[in-house]
């Protein structure tokens, strides 16, 4: 089965319901079958149901940004992954650079998150990423090789074969500043031997890696030419379904 191309859009806190909806009519035109392994939105929670019962028979995959490890109980404001698959979700995000700076997220939360969502088969999204000074201090690798071996430490070999890992440079979000190609390739092939050491080169090769930070349409192709980019993960530019469009277009022409 191919790693890729998965497209998959992060609305962060974006769009209501009404919004939502005119985003996925705009979209459901230039799906085709098969394509709910390839795009992929991840939407507010409020947001959840309507979109997946409106994309119930298409081909799109719904998930959640987030989740909370416990199945119920006293956590205000929390939701867990009983709730999300009640309200139709597939897969969530798990470790969002912004859930780990302004919301406390640690690799042990990312750790247990991800065993809770792959136990009620939600596909986890596991997002990593360094920041800018972490990176100009030539520490980008050490680090990426923490929040891969805390945030999947007791996973088994199966277990890491069923999600997606997203690098994220934190100086690339929301900046309009890409990691060059070569550099994205570098640190995904980088992330891709720390989990050849810990589990194994056939698991490593099962797990799609995705991008993100600031991919763009005119960006996207020269990231998805790469042999370690699987596909992208897209902020900004999957709030306009004409630039999301292109996004999934372009990665058609140009993954293989
Ligand atoms: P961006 O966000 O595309 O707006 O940079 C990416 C992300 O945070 O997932």
């Amino acid at each position: 089965m191919p790693r890729g191309p998965l497209i998959a859009g992060n609305w962060k806190m974006h769009k209501t319901i009404p919004e939502s909806i005119q985003f996925l009519d705009a979209l459901f035109p230039i799906l085709k079958s098969g394509d709910e392994k390839h795009v992929y939105l991840a939407v507010p929670f409020t947001a959840l149901a309507a979109t997946s019962q409106h994309a119930a028979s298409k081909s799109v995959s719904i998930g959640a940004q987030t989740m909370h490890y416990e199945t119920q109980g006293a956590y205000t404001g929390e939701i867990s992954s009983k709730m999300l698959l009640d309200a139709g979700a597939s897969f969530t995000l798990i470790g969002h650079s912004e859930r780990r700076q302004f919301f406390g997220c640690t690799n042990k939360d990312v750790n247990m998150t991800a065993k809770k969502a792959l136990s009620e088969g939600l596909t986890p999204i596991i997002c990593i990423g360094e920041s800018l000074q972490q990176r100009e201090a030539g520490d980008t690798e050490a680090f990426l090789e923490t929040q891969i071996q805390e945030g999947l430490k007791g996973f088994s070999s199966n277990e890491i074969e069923k999600l997606v890992l997203a690098y994220e440079p934190i100086w690339a979000i929301g900046t309009g500043q890409t990691a060059t190609p070569d550099l994205a390739e570098k640190t995904h092939k980088h992330c891709r031997a720390i989990l050849a050491k810990y589990w194994s080169p056939s698991t490593a090769e099962a797990v799609p890696i995705l991008y993100g930070g600031s991919v763009k349409p005119d960006n996207i192709a020269s990231l998805l030419k790469q042999p370690n980019i699987d596909g992208a993960l897209i902020g900004g530019a999957s709030l306009d379904p004409k630039l999301f469009i292109e996004i999934i277009q372009i990665s058609r022409k140009t993954y293989s």
